[in-house]
């Protein structure tokens, strides 16, 4: 069912333009010139918006989506540009990879599409496949959020803050619990998303 979901989500070929938050956490955290030898894991690529970022900065990437359609439009996309990435089929909570992979992990919009159970078990694979000392960049819908109001047709969880503590934990050396928050239409409509940074 979730992955249904999101192959109709992914039809529309996703967002156009990279999140500001994450180029700012990229391109703080690693200069151009180390680029090129930096790992980094793009969980829940949806349709590569930032796949394809990260592979036109130099970095070495890799892409993982429950959604199918997300996938090929990652794939095609990346070719298209000529750009190098490996992408996969594959659920947030198994990330198939061997231990101390990643030197980095990006995953905007996930955990609030996947839901608490998933993210719960994605956590700590996240940590086992980034390396000591690599980090991790996590944006996901809190339960202040407008679009877990009312209809809410894709289903999304926002988490309260009990949840985000609980889920992130132990698991890291490093937590920054922060929230981004954007509002529009004179503050009648507020996007309030968990912005969690973690160190290993
Ligand atoms: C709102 S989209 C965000 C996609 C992308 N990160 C971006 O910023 O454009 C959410 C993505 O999460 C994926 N997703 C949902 N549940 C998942 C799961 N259990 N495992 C892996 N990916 C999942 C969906 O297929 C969808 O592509």
């Amino acid at each position: 069912m979730t992955a249904e979901i999101w192959n109709i989500w992914n039809e529309s070929g996703g967002p156009k333009y990279p999140h500001e938050k994450v180029i700012q956490f990229c391109f703080r955290r690693f200069y151009p010139e180390i680029r090129s030898e930096t790992k980094v894991l793009d969980l829940g690529c949806g349709s590569g918006v930032h796949c394809i970022f990260l592979a036109r900065e130099g970095f070495q990437v890799t892409g993982t989506d429950i959604s199918e359609i997300g996938v090929a439009n990652t794939k095609e996309k990346l070719s298209t540009l000529g750009l190098k990435a490996d992408i996969y089929v594959e659920a947030a909570d198994l990330l198939n990879f061997a231990p101390s992979t990643f030197d980095c992990v990006i995953c905007i919009g996930v955990y609030d599409s996947a839901g608490y159970a998933v993210a719960k078990n994605s956590i700590p694979r996240v940590s086992e496949i980034l390396k000591k000392g690599g980090c991790g960049f996590f944006l996901f819908a809190s339960d202040r959020d407008f679009r877990i109001k009312g209809e809410n047709p894709l289903g999304l969880h926002g988490y309260s803050q009990s949840e985000v503590e609980e889920m992130f934990g132990n698991t890291f050396s490093k937590v920054y619990i922060d929230r981004y928050i954007t509002t529009y239409q004179n503050r009648t409509i507020e996007e309030n998303d968990w912005l969690i940074t973690v160190e290993k």
